[in-house]
């Protein structure tokens, strides 16, 4: 989605924004601009394209000033051109204004602005916003500010400044995330803390109609109708270069191996030993609340549904609730009936997406508890929900997201296994041995990634294929779903993750050479199908990839070749498999060079719905 960087201090504003918006370049763009301030004068450079050609011309026509704001593009409105590139100006280009959001309203609001007599240049919804601060504008920025967001329906994130106010920078939000940086001397506004994070560790996450007016030494917040509200700053948790590579050539490989070290973040404080019971601060839900519960559903989008796919799985298994997982997207054409004494498990790294949020906010108006499973703290879905549990993954900056649905689901499976020990559901030896498990789980994922290379042998065989399919049952079913998703979203090549129950029905139909097929296969109660499947497809003439148990001397017989993992109760196995399927599509993208921490048309966070 798009990303705003603003700034006002003592530095040079282009620096800040420039290197700012890199930091937010993983959020994908397809234009560039930044407006700066300087005695008395706003002046604007926009470039389609990448930040490289923005800052090729700031070299040849540099802008100095110490106030200034920034913006990459993401087209929601209008094709990606530099005219409808941000930042927008009003008519008399004395006031400059980014935008991340969408404006529902903006039809009737431009229609009304120009039988005013103003004047367009883009197809965009965001310049209908500068134009109404413009119409409401007599000396005071704050006062129009506020009147014209009042007028907007949908979503934003705002930073504007004006050529008549060298000493002030102001910014709201609604729906589209937004920080505020605090510095000596200087602030900033930002779209995630990663952006900001190398200035300082101290922010203020502003909440939706809310907004703040900067100067160099000051940051006042208000509600829409000028009112100060008091807000403790936050301190980012992790160093400065968290959100860099270190030494890794993308963060997806960066991220895939911090998986051990995440995992025990993950659990620290919650699971100390097997025989303790799970501690779970945040999730706000009394131990009567958790025995009369009578249906769990999970909502999410993309990687984050698999998630709940493997949650719906656990919470039956587990806790024997019943449980459902339904895609966010697709729940409010659903209208869905909810129960008394139902939660909803909302599951989202970003705590942003659209979709979500919005099935979010349904779940709560249909009288459900709303619980989420969140990464990014104080996020809009985090700061909606009545309870939340945090992944603890850290910050993760690829497109294609690895650390985080495994740290999704160890924390889904941390909650389900309190809710079997709080509902009596399963036997103490059972939770030992699961909670045991799962704290053998960081070690168990630094044993795969130490087994790269032989997953990186079996990515050379097959890069060159056009299509593959990822057959699962079960449990590992979403598996097989998430590691296509992987493949396919950061290598291009075709890739379906199916029930393998279901490949009679329809998809045997693609087998022949030139597509492989990843088959989890591992020990438990789908093995033996999953031989059968092994077998119709090697019968003919498609090659398998066996994901089994270290050990297994079946699957080596039946497949080509084998990624291993190693043993562990069936109910995990959606962890340690993900980590073999993420190194495979990583190094199949690799191999065909591909863009993978900003794959074509993909963006980190889709704000929009
Ligand atoms: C996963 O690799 C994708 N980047 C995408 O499917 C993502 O999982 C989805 O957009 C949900 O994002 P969220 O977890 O931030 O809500």
């Amino acid at each position: 989605m798009c990303g705003i960087v603003g700034y006002i201090g003592d530095r040079q504003a282009t620096e800040i924004c420039l290197a700012g918006l890199k930091r937010l370049e993983y959020r994908g763009y397809d234009s560039a601009g930044i407006a700066i301030v300087r005695d008395g004068e706003l002046e604007v450079m926009k470039v389609v394209g990448k930040l490289a050609g923005l800052a090729e011309a700031l070299e040849e026509n540099p802008l100095e000033g110490t106030l200034g704001i920034g913006h990459t593009r993401w087209a929601t409105h209008g094709k990606p051109s530099k005219v409808n590139s941000h930042p927008h100006t009003s008519m008399d280009g004395r006031i400059a204004l980014v935008h991340n959001g969408i404006i529902e309203n903006y039809a009737e609001l431009r229609d009304q602005l120009e039988s005013e007599g103003f004047e367009f240049v883009s197809q965009t919804d965001t310049e209908v916003i500068v134009h109404l601060v413009d119409k409401y504008y007599e000396g005071d920025l704050a006062a129009a500010f506020r009147r014209a967001v009042k007028d907007l329906h949908g979503a934003f994130a705002l930073g504007i400044v004006s050529a008549d106010h060298p000493d002030q920078m102001i910014a709201a939000r609604r729906f589209s995330p937004l920080v505020l940086g605090i510095g000596e001397g200087e602030n900033f506004i930002v779209s995630d803390m990663g952006a900001v994070r190398e200035w300082t560790d101290q922010v203020y996450v502003i909440d939706d109609d809310e907004m703040a007016v900067i100067t160099r030494d000051s940051i006042e917040l208000t509600d829409l109708e000028g009112n100060p509200i008091e807000r403790e700053p936050y301190t980012i948790p992790w160093p400065a270069d968290a959100a860099q590579k270190g030494g890794h050539k993308h963060f997806m490989h960066k991220e895939i191996h911090e998986q051990p070290r995440a995992m025990r973040e993950c659990l620290l404080g919650r699971l100390g030993a097997p025989e303790k019971s799970i501690n779970l601060e945040g999730l706000n839900l009394t131990e009567d609340e958790i025995r009369g519960l009578r249906k769990v559903v999970f909502t999410a989008c993309g990687t984050a549904y698999h998630a709940g796919l493997v949650g719906r799985f656990l919470m039956e298994k587990l806790a024997r609730i019943p449980a459902e997982c339904d895609l966010a997207a697709e729940l409010r054409a659903r209208d869905p009936v909810v129960l008394d004494n139902t939660l909803a498990i909302i599951v989202s790294q970003s705590g942003e997406t659209a979709d979500t949020l919005v099935a979010l906010r349904e779940f709560k108006e249909k009288g459900a508890k709303v619980i989420s499973v969140v990464n990014v703290v104080d996020s809009s879905i985090a700061r909606e929900s009545d309870g939340v549990v945090y992944i603890q993954a850290g910050p993760e900056i690829g497109v294609a997201s690895t650390k985080a649905y495994t740290l999704q689901i160890l924390t889904i499976s941390l909650i389900a296994a309190h809710f079997a020990d709080v509902r009596g559901a399963a036997s103490e030896h059972e939770l030992i041995e699961l909670r045991r498990a799962m704290l053998g789980l960081p070690e168990q994922a630094q044993i795969l990634l130490d087994r790269e290379e032989d997953v990186k042998r079996v990515a050379a065989r097959f890069f060159e294929s056009p299509n593959a399919l990822y057959l699962g049952r079960g449990v590992n079913l979403p598996s097989a779903m998430e590691g296509a998703l992987k493949l396919k979203e950061i290598s291009y090549i075709h890739a379906e993750g199916y029930s393998a129950g279901e490949m009679k029905h329809g998809p045997i139909a693609l087998v022949e050479p030139s597509l492989f097929t990843v088959a989890i296969a591992i020990k438990g109660d789908v093995y033996d199908k999953m031989i059968g499947n092994i077998q119709e497809i090697k019968a003919r003439s498609g090659p398998v990839i066996g994901v089994a148990f270290d050990g297994d001397t079946e699957i080596p017989r039946q497949a080509d070749e084998v990624l291993w993992v190693p043993e562990s109760p069936e109910m995990i196995t959606p962890i340690t498999v993900a980590i073999p399927l993420q190194i495979l599509a990583y190094h199949i993208a690799d191999m065909l060079d591909r863009e993978i921490d900003q794959p074509r048309n993909l963006a980190k966070t889709v704000t929009v719905e």
